[in-house]
């Protein structure tokens, strides 16, 4: 066992913290260390924590290995029913698949791929047992490419910390307490068919006994992958889910121009895509890069696509259940749900085209109200308080998608811009490098680079970010255009107006 001391996970949160803005407080440093023992264990010629860090500070191979680091680093970041109208519209989901498995004679099929330290599929399990399923209609698997974080799932053992997302009458029926642990009961467990380490950046998908998946959760895993990576495994997680079956991503991962597999649906408000019951295997995905390049931003759409909206019927429950926390876990999804953020996001476009910005701010605010935290939401807000020159608000409302979301280039970008407009060059430069860690393809991060390298009188690196920018524009895919979460009007979107200013400050300088 290489040594980590408590000194090396301080010195390397403190690294985290000004590479990519991630905070990680002290009682995150357990998740620190199982994920620097996993890449440890990964490095035979590193033979230390120290030596780790001196790898991650070094150039140029540092900011690779913190790319394979930081999936790691972030398994901390998982919660019991984390966004919860995807588990409403698990919920809403659940009756019709049970039963179409059950008439082909099979259980019900789920995989929590990526599955961190088991919240998910325990979270996933707790789900089916309230609408009545037992392990002889649902099986569960669950895994992860981190060992450690698949032996914590496996235990099923969670500090009070943990466990407050679970609604109450959830807590005690499937968790039993022991002092200040809670365990998961055996009868939840038996859902589970299995817990264990899996790469998705492997050529082997499982399958189920019989037939495809039903429902595959892949949420905020896919967001570290690079374009070509991402699109291997969406084509293998395509074949290997049943016709009609569900697909659960994270709620800023969008497949809009990545993927086009999959018919984009939206249940009890959740966003999901489905396998067409019509579509056949797709080809042979393209050979997968041994690791994770690079991350990238999935790009929202700026025309967002066609969603077939679905209404289910409240499903029926096997037994009653003691009732629930209304805001915490309704029981059964509204009649009428309600407007979904992308749909807010599409009124507000309507209203920033006709000039109308207070009204924008206002239906954007009343959705932060009522639909609870959503990160385009937060990031088009900010960005419209710049505009109504609401400096304080606008700082605010990055800080809070930051906090929502720390690994988000395009927070960090577009917080970099406006603290660069409110004269602060200094912090302006340190979130335009974080985004450019996050994505280095983005070419007006390296141009608003060059403009803060300039008002902190740096000629030489103003010159390299401008030729950064030039660079990045150059190299960007042929047709692609950058496409960010979020709604920036002011702000054009294919990079080659950044490009020619790129090329105009180059000349002045
Ligand atoms: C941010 S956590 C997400 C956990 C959970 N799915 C959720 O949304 O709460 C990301 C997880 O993906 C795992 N992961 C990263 N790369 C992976 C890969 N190539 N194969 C399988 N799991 C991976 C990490 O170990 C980590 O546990």
């Amino acid at each position: 066992m290489k040594p980590i001391l408590p000194e090396h996970l301080l010195d390397l949160a403190a690294l985290l913290k000004e590479r990519v803005g991630l905070h990680i407080r002290k009682d995150g440093h357990a998740a620190l260390r199982i994920a620097v023992t996993a890449r440890l264990d990964e490095l035979p010629e590193i033979d230390d924590a120290a030596s780790y860090l001196a790898l991650l500070r070094s150039e140029p191979g540092g900011d690779e290995e913190l790319r394979r680091l930081l999936p790691l680093v972030t398994v901390g970041k998982t919660s019991f029913f984390r966004d919860e109208r995807q588990f409403r519209a698990l919920e809403a989901i659940l009756p019709g698949l049970v039963s179409r498995a059950k008439g082909g004679g099979r259980k019900l099929a789920i995989w929590s791929a990526g599955c961190a330290t088991g919240e998910e599929p325990y979270s996933i399990a707790m789900t089916a047992a309230e609408a009545g399923a037992g392990p002889e209609d649902v099986e569960i698997l669950a895994t992860d490419l981190n060992p450690e974080a698949v032996v914590h799932a496996a235990r099923g053992t969670y500090d009070p910390r943990r466990v407050r997302e679970i609604p109450e009458p959830f807590l005690s029926r499937h968790f039993d307490r022991d002092g200040d642990r809670f365990h998961v009961r055996a009868g939840l467990r038996r859902l589970i068919a299995a817990i264990r380490p899996h790469n998705l950046v492997s050529s082997i998908f499982p399958r189920p006994a019989d037939g495809g998946w039903d429902i595959i959760f892949c949420r905020n895993v896919i967001i570290y992958f690079d374009t070509p990576t991402t699109q291997g495994v969406l084509t293998q997680f395509h074949n290997a889910l049943a016709p009609g079956g569900y697909l659960f991503l994270g709620y800023s991962e969008s497949l809009f121009r990545l993927f086009e597999g999959f018919e984009l649906t939206e249940v009890a408000g959740a966003f999901l895509y489905r396998r067409p019951e019509t579509s056949g295997r797709l080809g042979a995905p393209a050979p997968l890069p041994a690791v994770p390049a690079r991350p990238h931003l999935v790009p929202m759409p700026v025309q967002p696509p066609a969603v077939r909206h679905v209404t289910f019927a409240a499903p029926e429950r096997a037994h009653t259940p003691v009732p629930l926390p209304p805001q915490a876990y309704p029981g059964t999804p509204a009649p009428a749900p309600p407007l979904a953020p992308q749909e807010y996001l599409d009124g507000a476009v309507a209203l920033f085209a006709d000039g109308r910005f207070g009204a924008a701010r206002e239906l954007l605010e009343r959705q932060l109200e009522k639909g609870g935290e959503d990160l385009s939401v937060r990031l088009t807000l900010a960005n419209l308080y710049g505009i109504l020159r609401q400096p304080d608000r606008a700082r605010e409302s990055y800080v809070a998608a930051l906090a929502l979301e720390p690994l988000s280039a395009e927070a960090h970008l577009f917080y970099g811009i406006h603290l660069l407009s409110a004269g602060d060059a200094e912090e302006a430069a340190l979130e335009l490098s974080r985004a450019l860690f996050l994505d280095p393809d983005l070419t007006l991060a390296h141009y608003y680079q060059g403009r803060c390298r300039e008002a902190q009188r740096d000629v030489a690196r103003a010159r390299l970010s401008y030729r950064n920018a030039l660079e990045a524009y150059r190299r960007r895919p042929a047709g692609k255009r950058q496409a960010f979460l979020g709604y920036y009007p002011d702000i054009p979107e294919d990079g080659s107006a950044f490009a020619r200013a790129a090329e105009y400050a180059l000349a002045a300088l």
